[in-house]
């Protein structure tokens, strides 16, 4: 079968060599360079191993209580279950962790980890071992790769995925394929402030939106606690936090334990809050002190870390850093099943741009490499599998976005939506915020001209996911995960456990 694979992160190219060994012919499509993205960038690690007193069930139960009830079990099991298949494999392939002084993977310990589950690679450098090591993967076999080209729409015949449509420079192009996997990541662009990469512009999720594929869970924006708070956004690992440091305010006084037991290693939509709080109330980043760690220590577990933030003119030995929140990671995305199939046959989704289940409404910390690792390589063996229709538990919504529009007070540009997300549709929502950020994306979406460049491109999909999340945020009343809305604090309308939330179909 002819596959084409767009994205080129732990999920594309696991799905990928998982697809070329079954024997099929794949072309995977990058935007970038091969491996570009943001796994490359990736500090924390994956999870799923599990020292004496831990167990599958234990990293099942701390993913559920993370995601605020609202993961789907079953594809919670299925990630725990296959992940320790997915890490050997990723050792077979020369991802060399970290291991003891013994050769025993060295644990370590994330935010909302109830035990030590999670390897890294080069102490911070985890994505990036895994990066090198796929590419050289993929580079070893016939896989074809064509990189620098932007995935502008999905190719649909008789309802079917069919192939993709790029824009390479100037140049139009057409694939086409029996079956199409995306993997194109999340859009951290959709905000003034984010972790990822340039490029990461929700072209995937929202090619499958133009295309009818069925989107939920948009509203579940994860947005890192601790960002770097001078310069381009630069994370500080949570697993810093997993080693002992802390979070201090303007007096020198541990704030996170007042909004929950845990403090600095409650989940992490929760830490994110307690801090854009303290940093509003005391108009000032709040700072992140590693010291007790010790320079050596900090170097040696946290290299990439302790250079950058040296190269900023910080010794994070000596003094606490200022740190502030950014967005992270999209828990929803394209719905699919547990072998990444979505609601278009011949279309499967994995990774980031995808809303397997597993996240419900907050990801727990170093579960994403694993999830696409895990489902990357689970839609290629379904590949071969005659393709099964999605059930999907609940109806589209009653209420579609409003199509109210608003003179917005600036033209559109990149900046001036990211700035309006930040604001309106960021760590702290309100109904009349949101209904306003909705009618001024409407007014932009109106009068925009059709796209022609890459960048044009790029700013159509950011307009286009900026209103379904707007609108997704605004449907959901009550605050659950990283989803929190201060004017509906209240839980009692909340789904229960495993259902299917609200489905965007289109926009
Ligand atoms: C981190 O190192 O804090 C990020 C890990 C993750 O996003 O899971």
């Amino acid at each position: 079968m002819k596959v084409v694979v767009v994205g080129s992160g732990i999920a594309g190219l696991t799905a990928a060599l998982h697809a070329h060994e079954r024997g099929h012919a794949v072309t995977v499509v990058t935007k970038g360079r091969l491996g570009d993205g943001c796994t490359g960038l990736a500090q924390g690690g994956v999870a799923g191993i599990y020292g004496p007193d831990d167990s599958m069930q234990q990293h099942a139960d701390d993913t559920i209580e993370a995601g605020a009830g609202l993961s789907d079990p079953e594809a919670v099991r299925v990630l725990v279950e296959d992940g320790a298949s997915r890490i050997a494999e990723l050792i077979a392939r020369g991802v060399a962790f970290d291991r003891t002084p013994s050769g025993r993977l060295q644990l370590g310990r994330e935010a909302a980890h109830s035990h030590p589950r999670i390897v890294h690679a080069g102490g911070d450098a985890t994505g990036a071992a895994i990066t090198a090591a796929l590419v050289a993967a993929v580079r070893d076999t016939s896989i074809t790769v064509v990189e620098h080209a932007l995935l502008t729409d999905l190719i649909l015949a008789g309802g079917a995925a069919r192939g993709v449509r790029l824009l390479i420079g100037t140049a139009h192009a057409a694939l086409p394929a029996d079956a199409v996997i995306l993997a194109t990541g999340g859009a951290g662009h959709l905000y003034a402030h984010t972790t990822n990469p340039a490029g990461t512009t929700g072209d995937g999720i929202a090619a499958a939106l133009r295309a009818g594929a069925a989107v939920a869970d948009l509203e579940f924006v994860q947005f890192h606690p601790t960002i770097l708070a001078t310069g381009p956004a630069f994370l500080i690992s949570e697993a810093v936090r997993g080693e002992g440091a802390t979070l201090l305010d303007d007096a020198g006084r541990r704030f996170a334990f007042d909004s929950h037991p845990d403090g600095e290693l409650a989940p992490r939509d929760v830490v994110s809050r307690a801090i854009a709080r303290q940093a509003a109330s005391q108009d000032a980043p709040v700072r992140l002190d590693a010291t007790m760690l010790g320079a050596e220590r900090l170097a040696a577990r946290f290299p990439t870390i302790d250079r950058v933030t040296r190269e900023r003119g910080f010794d994070w030995s000596r003094d606490p850093i200022p740190v502030t929140p950014a967005a992270h990671y999209l828990m929803g995305g394209v719905v699919t099943d547990l072998d990444g199939r979505t609601t278009i046959p011949g279309l499967f989704a994995v990774g980031e741009v995808a809303r397997t289940g597993v996240h419900g409404a907050n990801r727990l910390a170093s579960n994403s490499l694993l999830e696409g690792a895990v489902f990357g390589a689970r839609a290629a063996s379904a590949l071969d599998l005659p393709w099964r229709a999605i059930a999907l538990e609940t109806p589209p919504p009653a209420g579609r976005a409003p199509e109210d529009v608003d003179t917005a007070p600036t033209a559109f540009t990149r900046t001036a939506l990211q700035e309006l997300m930040w604001a309106e549709v960021g760590l702290l929502r309100t109904g009349d915020g949101l209904a306003r950020a909705l009618r001024i994306l409407q007014g932009w979406a109106a009068s925009g001209p059709a796209p022609t460049t890459p960048a044009e491109h790029e700013d159509a999909n950011l307009l286009l996911l900026a209103r379904a999340t707007a609108s997704a945020a605004l449907a959901r009343t009550a605050s659950v995960g990283a989803h929190h809305r201060v004017d509906a604090v209240a839980r009692e309308d909340l789904p229960s456990t495993g259902t299917l939330p609200p489905i965007l179909e289109t926009v």
